[in-house]
């Protein structure tokens, strides 16, 4: 975890225009920066960033948010990545707050292997173009393959000598631990020897979304049907197969500006699409898609276009798993690339213009396709046929109908034409499994409360589509998902407000205290005299720092990892000045005595209208009460419990300041 000190100081050195700037050219205008959106593909810039609000807002493809959201949006990363990131860039040193030495053993154990693998690759690299192996055997095979040294360098290729130990060595010689050596796989222990694993192969590093090397992959270079094609790394803390997808780091902008990705089977598909300009696309490494590997491609777009291979033959068995695919609302669109070719062989051939031309003409949609070969399959046995009918059904009704209502229909009408069968029966049929699976999945929930074991959140470094769309209500100018015509909430805002702005000013010269310590130091906890979720967090969240004497400042909660909290600070701030003291003064026809500092009027106002709200709700509790009460004794309790509540009541009316009860 890093530390709140450290998360502080990132905050305190962001400068929107600065980081947006890394990635957007700007142009000022006015009070505001414009430039060309890299969410989206566009010609006339409808991208800005708002410095002031320290927010940018696309009015082309609506997005939005401040630069904690821009990188993570940008570079995919997690809330906590995109602060590392932001940690680097500014050097701030990042202090780790007390994670489980598990944790930390597993973090140093991550960092070593990068640093051997950042090692191996720029090896390997060197290898390659400044050796004489290197060059007779590995570029001349990647030149006869038709990759350029500018496509050799960007995907950082390389090659391994055909020796025993070459890179064994060395690495053991620069000090590598040999342990940490075997489990990046590429040093192999035989007969006690530590030895290279690829030998005479050349290398295919494959990086993670940011650009840091997992693992490789190392192809053979001569027919052997002994060995291997590929050997690839071996999992370990940095390389779990199934999260990967070869290329993403690459392809991250071009996915996200064309708004699809292609999915191909090898790596050497992917560089060579990207030689030709193809850069969207990346691989799956020839297994079967997961469902890590299809959420990280719902990252950046809905729109998967697969590319078999010509000569496949598991394209049916390949099918099955995207059911799976259709589950996660992806809209799958299939390639069959003719003549047994692979992508890699075929753009080489045609060229990229052709290819593009193809891979548009020839997309067929997945659920199409798939009850077409079915059919064919079937011909006009009538049991496999319905087998059939069964089957499209069950996968059609895996469209997340609420996500795309339309599409479903869309499938329904096209599938029961196809299949000459009745409209109406086949959406009985969809529902029927919709009902099922809804089911099953209430079944499941149920045992597991009764289990008193209620299933873990996902863990999802995803925004909530509540935080997106509380986020998009605000900056189209309406309000977020809270209810600020409420006057009570207004209240609570400003005290909000309040703290993140003038908590650390003097309250007392007398006793040098502080705005923040007079509203903690009030007899009420204004955590729970508030109604609104979000400000009783930030008010709890407050509190936790001004116990440890570390004071928050709005960017903190403006740049808060719950975006619901960010949305509802920017709002807050965004509020006009002139709204401070009116809603007192209206409210309750007083006026405070507190001079010129207008801070310390709203201070007090506006716990004090607080404090006035929880008094006379007890006012009118307590008279409940007494109306109900048959006992004597209670009622007279009641009478003298009003009495008192007046009192009070009158006190914070009359703007008397602090008041004690208990
Ligand atoms: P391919 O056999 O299609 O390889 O396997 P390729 O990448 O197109 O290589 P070339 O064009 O023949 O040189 C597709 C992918 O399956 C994985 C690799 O990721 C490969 O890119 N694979 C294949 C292995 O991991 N091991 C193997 O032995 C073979
Ligand atoms: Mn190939």
């Amino acid at each position: 975890m890093i530390s709140q000190n450290t998360i502080q100081q990132i905050l305190s050195r962001i400068d929107i225009v600065e980081i947006v700037g890394n990635f957007v050219k700007l142009k000022k205008r006015g009070a505001n920066y414009l430039g060309l959106c890299p969410f989206h593909n566009e010609k006339s810039p409808s991208f800005t960033v708002t410095p002031s609000k320290e927010i940018f807002k696309c009015f082309g493809c609506g997005q939005s948010g401040n630069a904690i959201k821009f990188i993570m949006e940008h570079e995919k990363y997690s809330y906590v990545e995109a602060l590392r990131w932001l940690a680097q860039k500014y050097d701030v040193p990042i202090e780790e707050t007390e994670v489980s030495p598990e944790v930390r053993q597993q973090q140093l154990m991550a960092d070593s292997l990068y640093i051997i693998n950042n090692f191996a690759r720029e090896y390997f690299s060197n290898t390659l173009f400044n050796t004489e192996e290197g060059q007779n055997v590995g570029l001349s095979y990647f030149e006869e393959r038709g990759f350029t040294q500018e496509t050799i360098r960007k995907f950082q290729l390389g090659y391994s000598l055909n020796t025993w130990d070459a890179f064994t060595k060395t690495a053991l010689a620069k000090g590598y631990n040999l342990d940490y050596l075997q489990k990046t796989g590429l040093v192999t222990v035989r007969n006690e020897q530590p030895g290279d694993n690829y030998r005479g192969r050349v290398i295919f590093p494959i990086h993670n979304q940011s650009g840091k090397v997992l693992g490789f992959g190392a192809r053979i270079l001569v027919k052997n049907d002994r060995a291997p094609k590929y050997v690839n790394s071996p999992e370990n803390e940095i390389y779990v197969k199934n999260r990967v997808l070869y290329g993403t780091y690459f392809a991250r902008h071009a996915i996200d500006k064309l708004n699809e990705c292609l999915l191909v089977e090898g790596y050497t598909d992917v560089v060579s699409l990207h030689q030709a300009g193809i850069e969207n696309v990346v691989a799956s490494s020839g297994t079967s898609l997961t469902q890590h590997q299809l959420r990280l491609i719902k990252k950046y777009t809905n729109n998967l276009t697969i590319l078999f291979d010509g000569d496949n033959a598991g394209v049916k068995a390949a099918l099955r798993g995207l059911d799976m695919a259709i589950e996660e609302g992806l809209n799958v669109k299939l390639v069959l690339i003719p003549d047994k070719e692979d992508p890699d062989s075929y753009v080489q051939k045609i060229g990229a213009d052709a290819f593009r031309e193809f891979i548009a003409n020839n997309k067929q949609d997945f659920v199409l396709f798939k009850l077409q070969i079915s059919m064919q399959e079937a011909g006009n046995d009538s049991s496999r046929k319905s087998q059939l009918v069964n089957e499209i059904a069950e996968t059609i009704s895996k469209i997340d109908k609420t996500e795309d209502f339309t599409r479903q229909q869309d499938y329904i009408r096209q599938c029961s034409q196809l299949l000459k069968i009745d409209e109406q029966g086949l959406i009985n049929l969809v529902n029927k499994f919709i009902r099922e699976r809804f089911q099953k999945k209430e079944q499941q929930f149920n045992r597991e409360n009764a289990n008193n074991n209620a299933a873990a959140p996902a863990v999802d470094d995803d925004l909530s589509p509540e935080a997106i769309a509380a986020m998009e209500a605000m900056e189209n100018g309406g309000e977020p998902a809270v209810n600020f015509f409420n006057p009570d909430e207004k209240q609570e805002r400003e005290l909000v407000k309040i703290l993140l702005r003038f908590g650390d000013k003097p309250f007392s010269e007398e006793d040098q205290s502080t705005v923040a310590d007079y509203i903690f130091h009030l007899p009420y906890d204004f955590e729970s005299l508030a109604d609104n979720e979000m400000v009783k967090r930030i008010l709890r969240e407050y509190k936790v720092m001004y116990d440890q004497d570390n004071l928050p400042d709005k960017k903190w909660f403006l740049y808060h990892s719950d975006q619901d909290v960010a949305t509802l600070v920017v709002a807050i701030m965004e509020d006009k000045e002139a709204e401070l003291s009116t809603a007192w003064k209206d409210k309750f026809e007083i006026d405070t005595v507190y001079g010129d500092n207008a801070y310390l009027k709203d201070t007090i106002s506006t716990t004090n209208y607080l404090i006035l709200r929880k008094i006379r709700k007890m006012i009118m509790e307590n008279q409940q009460e007494m109306e109900r009460s048959t006992v004597f004794e209670d009622q007279i309790k009641c009478i003298e419990m009003h009495k008192h509540l007046k009192v009070l009541e009158n006190e914070l009316t009359q703007g008397l300041g602090t008041v004690i009860f208990r």
